[in-house]
């Protein structure tokens, strides 16, 4: 059932939100989410046990539940820290593959608050709130300078997006559990294994 009837939303809708293009660059966020969690999109628990994230509400597609945006894949690089000062820049290329599997959602300032006209403070119209810490993600992920900026958390990142098959490139993808929708919510629920990139 990969049919999920989000195209009514968009159809009507369609002004609202923002259309993205397949790569580009983005701003990338945290935020906790409990393992076994299922969160907007529907998605099994078990997609928990691997890399993903929540994306801004107007790119996610939905204010409600799920969007067009669920189950998309995306790799993502991180660039340089955007609060600190001086911005740090990782000693070697680090990235990340996630899941769309969760909203987050509109607000008027903040990460999360980029909409058709306009992006968020780091002019960016889409942030990847990624699930970290996580234990689908080493500790260290985020690289840091602890000795020169007396913290290791930077919080929010400039990073690199692309839009990626699941299939070949997710960590979950080989685990059938971690996959698709929870049967119960029926049509409430939308999280395709591989959506179309
Ligand atoms: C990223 O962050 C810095 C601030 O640290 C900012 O000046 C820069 O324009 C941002 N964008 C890119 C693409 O690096
Ligand atoms: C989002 O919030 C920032 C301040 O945090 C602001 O500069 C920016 O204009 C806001 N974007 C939109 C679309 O409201
Ligand atoms: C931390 O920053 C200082 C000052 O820029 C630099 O000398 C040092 O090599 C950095 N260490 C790491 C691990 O990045």
């Amino acid at each position: 059932m990969l049919t999920c009837f989000f195209l009514l939303f968009s159809v009507a809708r369609a002004s609202s939100w923002i259309e993205y293009p397949s790569d580009g660059i983005a701003t990338m966020t945290h935020y906790e989410m409990p393992r076994d969690y299922i969160a907007s999109c529907g998605c099994t628990g078990d997609s928990t046990h691997y890399p993903t994230a929540a994306l801004n509400q107007n790119a996610f597609g939905s204010s409600t539940a799920y969007g067009p945006s669920c189950g998309r894949c995306f790799k993502l690089s991180l660039l340089n820290t955007f609060l600190s000062d001086p911005p740090f820049y990782p000693p070697s290329p680090k990235s990340i593959v996630v899941k769309v599997t969760d909203l987050c959602p509109l607000s008027t300032t903040g990460w999360c608050n980029a909409t058709t006209s306009g992006p968020n403070a780091a002019g960016s119209y889409l942030n990847f709130d990624l699930s970290f810490p996580s234990q689908a993600i080493p500790d260290d992920f985020f690289p840091s300078n602890e000795s020169y900026y007396g913290y290791t958390d930077f919080g929010v990142w400039n990073v690199t997006y692309e839009s990626v098959s699941c299939a070949s490139n997710w960590a979950g993808s080989k685990d059938a559990s971690a996959l698709g929708s929870v049967p119960a919510l029926e049509d409430g629920a939308c999280c395709p294994a591989d959506p179309t990139v």
